[in-house]
């Protein structure tokens, strides 16, 4: 008998989506009348300031279009709208990396906001559709910042604080931004550590487009000041009001850039709009977390990946719930601070990582069992496949074997959860997304759109457009059309490609095997092959570069470089390559493995196999036939290399 974990009935009772009856009836009724299905909740949450004309504009596919001319504004979805009846409750309750908490209500969350986008107007003259980068910590000032900019119309642009001086400039200058946002710096395992000194480096490598820099002091450095282009926030914000009308949005208005990697050339910028995906982060915080009442939410990403802004900002904040904000790290300063602030916090839905997960276990097989984590009713996990043992300990020590894991599938692209155990109603294989939530059609399909046998794995595809789905690369609308959409159609439209392999086993149950694409998963952040390669392939000594995947045991994959030299190198080639990543991309980038090889195994129309180097970094003997290769022989040098490096 397959391990089956039925939802705890006491649990479901309440919940938002209690059987999987309910579940049935919805797919049904979304499958009978998509349109009708969708309308019904845009007219429920959103508080349309002028109401749209059509649910879903096709006339233009792949630019899908969403409530076609309603208005709306995101940060009065998630502020205030809710004041009314929750002005006191807090919205975003931080905790910093020593130990500082600050609970800001929704009614200090309103004035805040409203004070900084007053800022961001007046002082330096941001308008609807101008750019914002956020290059910031994890506190609250960040959220202020992508709440501001929704509620005056301006479109932010986040960047991980991880990326380096190049990353950033790069990101600022695709998004010609005119302001950028930061921090002096923030705290991270009990010490200080700067931003600021990021953003000069980037800004000094000319660019035109910015015209000042906002600082927020977090820990007061000294750091470097830019007289005229630099502005002190804490010095600022003071003299602003705190009122500030929000402007009215049309549904299709962008919201934010995110930009991610994929299998070939720079970042894209992928665009969310402002109707669908406030819609769709508001309905899974509610079937997906099960938000209720006095809940206290905790996603422990950052906001510079999407999940942070989905969900720790615009999805908990606009279903009205606490949402905790942390700046430190899970581990710091011992391997029981993520439980000790869920027992202190009375934690109630917690969203974490498969690679966090594996090193809590790690570092405290037995440390959950110290706290009272009685309070947690929902577990989550999202970014990379989770693998059995890594489940079964977060779903017995840390859950007591009465939470639902919901294992979260979702991307950048798709702005909200796509797969995922409902927790009142799904049960629940480990390790396993199930079903697509509803309104969601997912298929698992060939790459000229045939559907795959069941257990067969196959590409993961979307067949209908959805609220919250990407709507373009930004500048780029044909790299978007190849990017996403190939030649598969469904019902004359065409199919959206996730990039990744699934297969659907007998129940219907929904296992994704991971990235079919030249994308690397390191710690559920993504990287392209062709963005490391070309960074690599710059520097003097290499003469060619190729870069794969590997299995890691705690971050899921690591980086692994093969390069072909000049005839002169530098004596530590693998510290002068991942020194020139960390400061190209950021330290994210590093690879574990960089091994000199004498060739690539390359076919005679000089495509790299990538599949025989992937084979030849796990030490797998290689099934691939080989005899195409142009030098079959590099292959066993490639293999004698790997071994001695
Ligand atoms: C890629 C998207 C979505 C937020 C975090 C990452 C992988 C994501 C799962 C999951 C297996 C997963 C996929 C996807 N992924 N969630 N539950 N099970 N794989 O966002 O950087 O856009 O990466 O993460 O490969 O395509 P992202």
């Amino acid at each position: 008998m397959e391990n089956i974990f039925q939802p705890n009935a006491e649990f479901s009772k309440n919940a938002h989506i209690k059987s999987m009856d309910e579940y049935n009836a919805l797919m049904k009724k979304a499958d009978e009348d998509y349109e009708g299905f969708w309308k019904e909740y845009a007219d429920e949450k959103i508080e349309w300031l002028a109401s749209y004309d059509k649910v879903l504009d096709e006339s233009d596919a792949p630019f899908y279009k969403w409530f076609t001319k309603g208005k709306l504004n995101v940060s009065n979805q998630c502020i205030d709208r809710h004041l009314a009846q929750k002005s006191n409750k807090v919205a975003i309750l931080f905790e910093g990396d020593r130990g500082d908490i600050e609970k800001i209500t929704y009614a200090e969350l309103s004035k805040r906001v409203n004070k900084f986008a007053n800022l961001l107007k007046n002082k330096f003259g941001v308008k609807k559709g101008d750019r914002v980068i956020l290059y910031m910590p994890m506190i609250p000032e960040a959220a202020y910042a992508m709440l501001a900019c929704a509620r005056i119309g301006a479109i932010h642009s986040i960047v991980f604080g991880g990326f380096s001086a190049g990353a950033l400039k790069d990101r600022i200058e695709d998004a010609k931004a005119k302001l950028v946002i930061t921090a002096d710096g923030a705290y991270r395992k009990g010490k200080p550590y700067l931003l600021k000194p990021v953003v000069d480096d980037a800004l000094d490598k000319k660019i035109d487009c910015v015209e000042a820099v906002l600082v927020v002091k977090r820990n007061n450095e000294d750091i470097h000041w830019e007289e005229g282009r630099d502005h002190d926030y804490n010095a600022l914000i003071g003299a602003e009001s705190d009122e500030c009308p929000f402007e009215p949005m049309d549904s299709e208005d962008p919201l934010f850039l995110l930009y991610t990697s994929g299998s070939t050339g720079k970042p894209k910028g992928v665009q969310h709009n402002t109707a669908g995906y406030i819609l769709w982060a508001q309905m899974t915080m509610e079937w997906v977390f099960d938000v209720q009442g006095d809940d206290v939410y905790w996603c422990t990403a950052d906001i510079g990946w999407i999940t942070g802004h989905t969900y720790i900002v615009y999805g908990p904040l606009a279903a009205g719930t606490t949402t905790l904000m942390f700046e430190g790290v899970p581990t710091y300063p011992d391997a029981g601070r993520a439980w000790k602030m869920v027992q202190d916090h009375k934690i109630t839905q917690f969203y974490t990582a498969p690679t966090a997960i594996r090193v809590l276990h790690k570092m405290g097989e037995d440390e959950p069992s110290k706290y009272d984590l009685s309070s947690l009713k929902v577990l989550g996990t999202v970014g990379e496949p989770i693998d059995p043992p890594a489940w079964k300990w977060y779903y017995e020590a840390v859950g007591g074997s009465q939470c639902a894991i919901v294992d979260t599938y979702w991307q950048t692209e798709t702005g909200g959860h796509m797969i995922s155990p409902l927790p009142g109603a799904t049960p629940i294989k480990p390790a396993c997304a199930t079903y697509a939530l509803p309104g969601i059609m997912a298929e698992v399909m060939d790459a000229d759109g045939n559907a795959k046998e069941l257990g067969e794995t196959g590409l993961l595809c979307i067949t209908k457009p959805w609220p919250s789905m990407i709507r373009n690369i930004w500048g780029d609308p044909e790299r978007f059309k190849s990017a996403y959409f190939g030649d598969a159609k469904k019902d004359g439209k065409p199919v959206y490609f996730t990039g990744d392999g699934a297969n659907v086993d007998k129940d219907g149950y929904i296992t994704i095997t991971g990235r079919m694409d030249d994308v690397i998963n390191v710690s559920g952040h993504r990287m392209g092959s062709a963005e490391i390669e070309a960074v690599v392939t710059e520097d003097d000594y290499v003469a060619e570069v190729a870069v794969v995947g590997r299995h890691h045991d705690i971050k899921g994959e690591s980086i692994f470089i093969y390069v072909v030299l000049k005839s002169e190198a530098e004596k530590d080639m693998k510290k002068h390559i991942n020194d020139l990543l960390s400061s190209e991309i950021g330290n994210i980038a590093k690879a574990d493995d960089i091994v000199v090889v004498p060739g690539l195994p390359k076919t005679r129309s000089g495509k790299i196999m990538r599949r025989i180097l992937r084979s030849i970094a796990i030490g797998e003997a290689i099934t691939q036939d080989t005899s195409t290769l142009e030098d079959p022989a590099v292959v066993g040098q490639i293999e004698k290399a790997v071994k001695e490096a």
